[in-house]
């Protein structure tokens, strides 16, 4: 790093703004290998959750480098070999940061899956693997030989397979949420039955709480009513008034708070990859970086996995364009928790001729901004970056991108995000 910018280090998004937490976000610059070495001893046993996307070795033009095995085609041994050897001893170190009940999710499409698969095995234990996602990331479209791909894998460990809760994610319609007393919840209108079994179409199938003796009995009857009293349950009047009385009938309604209201995560994830360029572009970062994931997939896994602990630490050290961050971020604005996120991103030169913008090469501009450590408001910020602007350095990109999606967060109401950005020789 060769900024001189003497407010290196300080929190960019946070501006020492009154009431601000402690700076407690990280984004470095440098090798991951020595930046977890050197955060190791600090952090030891206290992420719960690691995302990686590493290089898939596709052997691809892109923005970073792509291709391991110094000749040949990427898919033969050597490229294998030498993935694997790049790929060992940082998934070693990632685990040493993982608390017990902590998870790894590896990112990967199907050339290095199969390996990186027996090489999570082989450093987390095949007991402690706790299956794999499909990242369903496209749909049609695309010139395939022989078929169309549009999807990734997501492999994933625990430190402690034991340990792990099970993941989770918010109940999707036709659940239906109504805020009640000023709180958001989860209704159900439907759970309580007249008999189960099939229906026919327009038959009301709920029972009525005027019915609920005569057809379940007084126990079921006196079950409900306690339920009502502690308000689990509450009633609302159901249908057409009675002709004869002009009375309403009740449905029984259930409730559950928003935050407990969950499903358990599904093993395939839609959530499409142009949308990851989208976020990009509403923070006017856009045709810069190629490929980056979507914000939402990273908000969905990191998640399943924080539901109950929106303090956690999370872990991301082929950050790429910063996504996991602004991941974070999201999950905190969603549930008001305090996740934090450390980054690694090595200076590696941001080849835009390879960006989102398919291979366009971009007009040169000059390189941009103070780098990783500059801040982008408040005295000495660069202007705000558009899809124009150039960067030297994948990090310095990352590095912006986490200042922007914190600004955002804000103004959509989120407390100040404070993060500190540092380089490889500063730890
Ligand atoms: C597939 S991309 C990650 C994209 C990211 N998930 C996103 O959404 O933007 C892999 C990233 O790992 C970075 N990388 C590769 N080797 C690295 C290393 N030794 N240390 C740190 N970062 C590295 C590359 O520069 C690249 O940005």
């Amino acid at each position: 790093m060769t900024d001189p910018n003497p407010a290196r280090g300080d929190s960019a998004a946070s501006a020492a703004a009154p009431g601000t937490p402690p700076a407690d976000s990280l984004v470095v610059e440098g090798d991951n290998l020595a930046v977890l070495r050197a955060l190791l001893p600090a952090h030891r046993g206290t992420v719960k959750v690691v995302y990686i996307d590493p290089p898939y070795n596709t052997g691809n033009a892109h923005v970073y480098r792509d291709r391991f095995g110094t000749s040949g085609p990427v898919t033969g041994a050597a490229g294998h070999a030498e993935w694997l050897a790049f790929m060992r001893p940082r998934l070693e170190l990632a685990r040493e940061f993982l608390r017990e009940d902590g998870v790894l999710f590896l990112h990967i499409d199907d050339r290095e899956s199969a390996y990186a698969q027996i090489l999570g095995h082989e450093v987390f234990g095949e007991h402690n693997s706790l299956g794999t996602l499909i990242h369903q990331r496209a749909k049609g479209g695309g010139n395939a030989r022989m078929f169309v791909r549009g999807h990734d894998y997501i492999h994933i460990w625990g430190k402690d397979a034991e340990q792990v809760a099970p993941f989770v994610t918010e109940k999707k319609p036709p659940a239906r949420y109504e805020t009640i007393d000023g709180r958001r919840m989860l209704v159900d209108d439907d759970f309580l039955r007249v008999s189960f079994g099939r229906y026919r179409r327009g038959e009301e199938r709920r029972l009525m709480y005027e019915d609920i003796e005569t057809v379940r009995g007084s126990a079921k009857k006196a079950e409900v009513d306690a339920r009502l009293a502690t308000g689990d349950y509450m009633l609302r009047p159901w249908g057409d008034p009675d002709p004869a009385t002009g009375e309403r009938r009740h449905a029984v309604l259930r409730l559950t708070p928003a935050e407990q209201a969950t499903s358990k995560l599904y093993s395939i994830i839609r959530v499409m990859n142009a949308d990851g360029s989208a976020d990009l572009d509403s923070l006017g970062l856009g045709g810069v970086f190629g490929y980056p994931k979507p914000v939402e997939l990273l908000r969905i896994l990191i998640e399943s996995q924080t539901w109950s602990d929106p303090d956690a630490m999370v872990l991301d050290f082929f950050a790429g364009s910063g996504t996991t961050a602004e991941a974070v971020m999201r999950a905190n604005l969603r549930d008001g928790g305090r996740r934090r996120f450390l980054l690694v991103q090595v200076a590696e030169p941001l080849r835009t001729a390879y960006s989102s913008t398919g291979g366009r090469i971009m007009a040169a501009a000059p390189t941009r901004g103070p780098g990783i450590a500059g801040p982008t408001r408040g005295p000495g910020a660069a202007e705000p970056a558009g899809a124009s602007a150039a960067f030297a350095t994948i990090s310095a990109f990352c590095a912006e991108r986490v200042r922007c999606a914190a600004a955002a967060h804000e103004e959509a109401g989120g407390a100040p995000v404070s993060v500190r950005f540092l380089g490889q020789d500063e730890l």
